[in-house]
């Protein structure tokens, strides 16, 4: 049911499955935060469970010869999307404890991840993050392809606003490309850390996700946003599992994060 085409079919099930006392309370007094809640509840059930269909793990877990580590995070404010903040300390960290030099991020919007994987890279790295072309027709055309969602986020998006001015901006290259049809093949293999963060439909999520694991570098890492977001992008971790070889996707305790390391 958590990966039926209908949403409401999906937010159903969510809720019966997480439901309590709590949920109805909140259902009352603040129903926008009520919607959110049986995400909320499924994650912190998979931390103390392990996992579901995937391991659930916690981030030193997935890093274990991180040992001691120091990360950046800045917290820009936003009133389109935001980050949970233990979801940009895990970026920080995973780009920090590989000692990545080079990253990858499909779907920069304003650019605040993108930033945050620059502050945590040495002198000489670089993070190439992608967004569509700032012109009407590509982003019109990309809106039509995507769900709702989506089409609100690209239509509010001012690339790479959020980094501009920084003193990292030397280590961000913007790249501008449609992820559903760009040539990806110049970055082969060359990449320490891919961030898949475009858009959300299965179809787009397969293709961005073959081409991060193309990518990667053996023995490095992709990580996906909005894997675990219980039902309301069910797409991705759809899409996710579907590409990712069988039983190599875990999800990082904490966040909706979903990461798979390649191979050595
Ligand atoms: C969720 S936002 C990225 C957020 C960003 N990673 C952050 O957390 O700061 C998704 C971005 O993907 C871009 N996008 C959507 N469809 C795309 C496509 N087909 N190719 C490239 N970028 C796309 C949108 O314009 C939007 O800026």
């Amino acid at each position: 049911m958590l990966f039926s085409g209908t949403k409401t079919l999906r937010q159903i099930a969510a809720v019966l499955e997480t439901g309590n006392l709590l949920f109805l309370r909140l259902l009352l007094t603040n129903p926008s935060a009520a919607r959110v809640f049986p995400g909320e509840m499924y994650r912190s059930y998979l931390g103390l469970s392990g996992g579901d269909a995937w391991p659930c793990r916690p981030i030193f877990e997935l890093l274990p010869n991180a040992g001691r580590v120091r990360a950046t995070i800045e917290h820009i404010p936003s009133n389109v999307i935001g980050t949970p903040l233990e979801q940009l300390s895990a970026l920080a960290l995973f780009a920090r404890a590989t000692n990545a030099t080079r990253i990858f991020e499909i779907g920069t919007f304003r650019g605040r991840t993108a930033l945050n994987f620059a502050l945590n890279l040495p002198e000489g790295g670089r993070v190439f993050t992608m967004d569509l072309p700032p012109s009407e027709d590509a982003r019109g055309d990309a809106s039509d392809r995507t769900n709702s969602s989506d089409a609100t986020i690209i239509s509010e998006s001012t690339t790479g606003s959020d980094y501009r001015g920084s003193d990292v901006e030397s280590k961000i290259e913007q790249v501008y490309g449609d992820s559903s049809v760009f040539d990806f093949s110049p970055y082969y293999g060359s990449m320490d850390l891919v961030y898949v963060d475009g858009a959300h439909h299965y179809d787009a999520v397969v293709r961005d996700s073959e081409q991060a694991i193309k990518m990667v570098r053996p023995g490095g890492y992709v990580l996906w946003d909005e894997f675990c977001n219980f039902g309301d992008y069910a797409d991705v971790t759809r899409a996710v599992l579907d590409v990712v070889p069988r039983g190599q996707v875990s999800h990082v305790e904490k966040t909706q994060l979903g990461v798979y390391r390649k191979p050595l």
